[in-house]
């Protein structure tokens, strides 16, 4: 598991077919908090909406595969915040690179960006919220019932990554 064989770059036209693909499994966009329903919008309009609320770029391993996607959206220029999300192909999972790709991502935001805070919602049984709170994410609160599946009311847990690690006095 290490780091160097992660990489993000900003996200090509050969990475669509990838990144369609997770935009059309219904499962998954269930756990990331999205539409409940079969997605109907071509990727790359998807692509510049998101380019267009923030920052995205495909994680790749050393190969150049691209295996999913990072993004950092509505940013506010004030208070250095912005909001985080990720999301890797099945076939990517387990093996370190959402570990690396988010370390990447804060450092990113950190340095080129200047943002103070990174912050994240994560429904409250993704697996994920054990690698956030590894990577010093820490849960500030739950929002209760308030994403709907479609057939389920599910519980939303608000992460933030401080990186001066201090709260307001
Ligand atoms: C969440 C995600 C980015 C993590 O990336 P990854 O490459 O699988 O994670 P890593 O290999 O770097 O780290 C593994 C850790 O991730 C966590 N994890 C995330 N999803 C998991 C899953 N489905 N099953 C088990 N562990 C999971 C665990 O804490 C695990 O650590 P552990 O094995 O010690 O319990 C990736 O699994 C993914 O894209 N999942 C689907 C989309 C999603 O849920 N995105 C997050 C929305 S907030």
């Amino acid at each position: 598991m290490s780091q160097s064989l992660t990489a993000l770059r900003p996200v090509a036209e050969r990475d669509h077919p990838v990144l369609s693909e997770l935009r059309q499994d219904v499962v998954l966009q269930r756990m990331l908090l999205g539409a409940a329903e079969p997605i109907t919008e071509p990727v790359a309009d998807w692509l510049t909406r998101r380019a267009a609320a923030g920052w995205i770029m495909t994680v790749t391993d050393a190969a150049d595969t691209c295996l999913g996607y990072v993004q950092l959206f509505d940013r506010h220029d004030n208070n250095r915040t912005a909001w985080f999300g990720i999301c890797l192909a099945l076939q990517a999972r387990g093996r370190g690179h959402g570990r690396a790709a988010t370390l990447q991502t804060l450092e990113i935001a950190r340095t080129e960006m200047n943002l103070r805070k990174v912050s994240l919602k994560v429904r409250a049984d993704n697996p994920a919220s054990r690698l956030y709170s590894r990577l010093g994410f820490r849960a500030v609160g739950t929002q209760r019932a308030e994403y709907d599946d479609g057939a389920t009311l599910h519980d939303v847990v608000i992460m933030e990554y401080l990186f001066d690690g201090r709260s307001a006095a």
